[in-house]
């Protein structure tokens, strides 16, 4: 049994502690998981309704095409059924991207601390990842340009990038897309759109008119609370998703999804909240790090990333004892970790452990 060459060896993904293994290991009654950006506040209770009416269903396949969500989600975003595809969270758009167009030497540009799923997938299909560093937690479009040549296919730009939580403005990135030769795609993943508040931010679904070679990412995961259901989307000219439709798995989001997604969306109201509270609760955490002396990246996201000044695991250890899971092991930042933006009462469990962490480490007295 011989698997392709370039697969040998590949690590797999790490996903953080779940709660439950975290409680058990140390005997904890109580876990606050701030590790994977999850949405504190759960999801819309018109989506919860929309499963359980959904519960008769369960012995049917879903619509493959997810019609009807697709045809809310068009009228949503002010785009055209034919522009929008559903994938099990946008990762599987992701693996599709990179399915239907990487081929084994092709090359792909990412930044050299962003979403590792791009580059596990151009992994995966045999192309070379071109890692341009971050300039201070922020994309380096320029770097990025640098870069391209004739065997460039997609570069990746994550907008709030995850894990510094920076942004590229809007103008920043018109003026690299005007500069994007047509042979390449531009992957623009907004995983947490929803969550920006800054008015330099560009919405991406509106440069898709002006930019054919671009594609936008969204999910359903992060502001809409749905992360269990595993929907995302990606945006783009027709052609391009009919490229991707041809790759995908029949039934790839299920009737639960769909149902939740589509009455997730009609309450936009419940979206407005969320992005609230964050926003109140970004304000307290990076007010609790100013007191504390800490340096962190300017967050636009759900989650934050701090610099701790000692090694970033030995935190991440002194705080699960805790029962408070945070994400460590940033190849290019061992000193920072990144936390998701809980509730207040939460961020307040969150200091109050990290204080008591950076003191046993002597890094506060
Ligand atoms: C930047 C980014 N893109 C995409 C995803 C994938 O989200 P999902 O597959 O849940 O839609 C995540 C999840 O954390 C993310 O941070």
């Amino acid at each position: 049994m011989k698997p392709k060459p370039h697969i040998v060896g590949l690590p797999v993904y790490k996903p953080g502690k779940p709660i439950e293994e975290v409680k058990k290991e140390y005997g904890l009654e109580e876990v606050i998981k701030l590790a994977s950006n999850e949405n504190p506040y759960g999801s819309s209770p018109s989506a919860k309704a929309a499963i359980q009416a959904e519960l008769d269903n369960l012995n049917l396949y879903p619509d493959g095409s997810a019609a009807e969500l697709t045809a809310s989600l068009a009228a949503h975003l002010g785009v055209s059924s034919d522009n929008i595809i559903f994938g099990c969270g946008s990762d599987e758009i992701i693996a599709l991207i990179s399915r239907a167009f990487f081929l084994p030497g092709d090359e792909t540009i990412m930044a050299d601390q962003t979403f590792s799923v791009y580059k596990s997938n151009a992994d995966i299909e045999g192309a070379v990842s071109i890692e341009v560093p971050l300039v201070q937690g922020t994309h380096d479009l320029d770097g990025m340009l640098a870069r391209i040549t004739g065997k460039t296919k997609v570069i990746w730009v994550c907008n709030p990038n995850n894990p510094t939580g920076t942004i590229v403005s809007g103008s920043a990135l018109t003026a690299f897309l005007d500069a994007v030769p047509d042979h390449v795609m531009v992957v623009l993943d907004e995983a947490y759109y929803e969550y920006v508040t800054d008015p330099s931010y560009s919405d991406g679904i509106k440069l898709l008119d002006r930019y054919p070679n671009l594609v936008v990412l969204r999910t359903f995961s992060k502001i809409y609370g749905l992360a269990a259901l595993r929907i995302g989307y990606g945006v783009a000219r027709p052609e391009i998703i009919t490229l991707i439709n041809q790759v995908r798995e029949p039934f790839n989001t299920s009737r639960l999804a769909q149902a939740a997604a589509i009455a997730a969306l009609g309450d936009q109201g419940y979206v407005d909240e969320c992005r609230r509270l964050n926003s109140a609760g970004r304000v307290q955490l990076e007010g609790e790090f100013g007191r504390l002396g800490l340096e962190y990246f300017p967050a636009h996201g759900n989650f934050i990333m701090v610099d701790v000044r000692v090694s970033a695991f030995d935190i991440f250890e002194l705080l699960l004892r805790k029962g408070v899971i945070v994400r460590a092991g940033h190849r290019l930042y061992p000193t920072y970790i990144r936390a998701t933006v809980g509730s207040q009462e939460q961020n307040q469990v969150f200091i109050e452990v990290l204080e008591a962490a950076l003191k046993e480490q002597g890094v506060l007295v």
